[in-house]
């Protein structure tokens, strides 16, 4: 077995490991392309492949910033894990411990710090490692290599038939806006210069990213498959969510403002909005265990549960 870095012929080979490896996370040639090759922190030595018998029967897909996320800079301590699998063939003969050594070393070797699987912006899969899709994945990593679970995301789902907000909610909305002046309305242009800061100021800049990329084509000429509503207090912005297609947020309120109900206004408007274009249903990847409550609320059922994990370098 010899580990060596990728090479462009390689993708055939890597696309039926991931496939046969990771059977819940299926992903297209064509995604391959612009979400790993075309991504600017793409490196071939950080995605080691292991090649036995003349063909790739496994890999590690790591991740390190080469160029900045705006201000956000490029977080030389840190490292991701974004995908990694073992042809079933070949699984319980040490390829996936060596594999993950030999990443390990040249991320030590870098300096960088921390290892996480696998939370990385822009182009990350899913949170991290669905618990009841890849059990055994969850005892290689903790006791194998030494990774710690440092929280659940829950990703959820919504059939969308017959969607109708409740009166209680319409009710919420009338009285919020006649006592405290709270208003949900469907982004303007005379909202950008305050809510491009605004997404900067309370949720960083890979939220500003996500927005942005919705906005560019919302003002650029493809709307048809976007809501995004700005929420404001007496005139000032204290929220806001975004969807495209069936996929929902990420949606924030200024957390001064939290427990007003501003977050219900906007998850129900947006799926009203979504259900009369036609969307037959929502879902997101990625949520705690409070914000699921709210998203229950709506019809949102529980889809798949994955560990976020650690290993400090
Ligand atoms: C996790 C994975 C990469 C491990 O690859 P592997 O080559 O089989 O791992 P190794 O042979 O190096 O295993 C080393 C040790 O990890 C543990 N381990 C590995 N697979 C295990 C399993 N299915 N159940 C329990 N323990 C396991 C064992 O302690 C094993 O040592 P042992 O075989 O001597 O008991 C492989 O199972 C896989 O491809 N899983 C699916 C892909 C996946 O979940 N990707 C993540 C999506 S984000």
């Amino acid at each position: 077995m010899q580990i060596r870095p990728y090479q462009g012929t390689d993708e055939a080979e890597v696309l039926a490991v991931w496939h046969a490896a990771m059977t819940h996370d299926r992903i297209s040639p064509n995604i391959f392309r612009t979400q790993v090759l075309l991504d600017p922190n793409f490196t071939p030595e950080n995605l080691p492949v292991a090649v036995e018998d003349g063909r790739v029967v496994g890999f590690v897909l790591a991740l390190t910033r080469q160029v900045p996320l705006f201000l956000q800079g490029l977080e030389p301590e840190k490292a991701w894990i974004t995908a990694f699998g073992v042809h079933p063939d070949y699984q319980r003969r040490g390829i996936g411990r060596a594999l993950f050594e030999h990443v390990l070393g040249r991320l030590r070797a870098e300096g960088r710090k921390t290892v996480d699987i696998s939370p990385y912006v822009p182009n990350y899969f899913v949170p991290g490692v669905d618990v009841a899709a890849y059990p055994g994945t969850i005892t290689f990593l903790e006791q194998a290599v030494g990774f710690r679970t440092l929280y659940r995301a829950i990703s959820m789902g919504a059939d969308l038939s017959g969607f109708q907000i409740p009166p209680e909610i319409l009710e919420l909305e009338r009285r919020r806006e006649a006592e405290d002046g709270i208003t949900i309305r469907p982004v303007t242009a005379a909202d950008l210069p305050e809510l491009m800061p605004f997404i900067v100021r309370h949720f960083g800049w890979d939220w500003y990213r996500h927005a942005q990329a919705y906005l560019l084509e919302l003002f650029g000429g493809s709307p048809h498959q976007i809501c995004f509503l700005v929420a404001r207090e007496r005139g000032r912005i204290v929220g806001y969510c975004q969807q495209r297609g069936e996929r929902f947020g990420p949606f924030g309120v200024d957390p001064e403002c939290r427990n007003k109900g501003v977050g219900r206004l906007l998850l129900f408007r947006c799926l009203e909005t979504m259900s009369a274009r036609n969307v037959y249903f929502a879902y997101f990847l990625w949520t705690g265990e409070d914000a699921a409550r709210l998203y229950a609320l709506a019809g949102f059922k529980r889809r798949r549960e994955f560990a976020v994990l650690r290993l400090d370098l």
